[in-house]
């Protein structure tokens, strides 16, 4: 097959056709994923906790992403690949250019950013560089020490059409994906109409352009109380590779997620 490109990803949004996404840190799952056919890789800084062990994604650093970048991508034949920038790596515009430029290098397609209409400016920057940017909302994660624990976000009326300014603002700035995190179903649904450029979900509801997961939390391995919007793909599925097969047909279908992977406005 050959690989998947950003202008292959906006052609199936056009169609109508889910977009698979899922997370990767190693080779040995990056090239399962493509046997899998998974549309989108993320080498997400959640591997701060999955990887690491640590108990947020704030003390991983560009090197950190850039080595598990590269594994990934050495076995990667057909997946788009999307590598986060990690936390305080995006402080400006030439330093998130600095860090961007490290995770290409590493073979990242495109870089993910938390924000935001703060992110505006580096956004910009970064795309008119020809960085391809994608931006998450919602719960993120790098801000935990802010906010205090991780919490569902735009419930109240004034934060769901804040996020949904900023979701617009993000478009506008040249950001091509949004990733949604941890907000309400509703909210979900009507960012996504909201924007022309594909919506990802993880915990967003069934509405967004796609879907993606951290790979340990939908084989069922990760410690502890999964989040709500964890199903575990490993149930009936007697291989990690029927389990991620499995992901994507419901993923493509519309069966995950479904109402119980929700969140109530
Ligand atoms: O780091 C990560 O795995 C992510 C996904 C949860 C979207 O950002
Ligand atoms: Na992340």
């Amino acid at each position: 097959d050959k690989p998947i490109t950003i202008s292959k990803l906006l052609t199936l949004h056009a169609e109508g056709e889910k977009i698979t996404m899922l997370t990767a840190y190693d080779s040995t799952m990056s090239a399962l994923l493509n046997r899998c056919a998974i549309e989108v890789i993320l080498i997400g800084d959640s591997l701060g906790n999955v990887i690491q062990g640590h108990h947020s994604t704030t003390p991983v650093t560009v090197e950190h992403m850039a080595y598990h970048t590269q594994c990934v991508a050495r076995a990667n034949t057909q997946a788009f690949v999307i590598a986060d920038l990690p936390f305080a790596s995006y402080g400006d515009p030439m330093q998130a250019l600095d860090s961007a430029a490290e995770l290409m290098r590493a073979g990242a397609d495109m870089v993910k950013l938390e924000g935001g209409d703060w992110q505006v400016e580096v956004i910009q920057y970064l795309v008119e560089r020809s960085v391809p940017v994608c931006a998450h909302l919602g719960l993120l994660p790098q801000s935990v020490h802010l906010l205090g624990g991780y919490k569902v976000q735009g419930k109240s009326k004034d934060a769901a059409s804040l996020m949904l300014e900023q979701a617009i603002a993000c478009e506008q700035a040249g950001a091509q994906m949004i990733v949604l995190e941890a907000i309400p179903s509703s909210l979900g649904k009507l960012i996504t109409e909201s924007v022309s450029i594909p919506t990802i979900g993880i915990g967003a509801g069934p509405n967004c352009s796609g879907q993606v997961l951290v790979l340990q939390d939908m084989l069922g391995m990760s410690p502890g109380k999964p989040p709500k919007f964890v199903k575990n793909f490993m149930d009936g599925n007697s291989s990690i590779e029927s389990a991620i097969k499995a992901y994507v047909r419901e993923v493509k279908s519309g069966r995950f997620p479904g109402p119980e992977h929700g969140f109530a406005g």
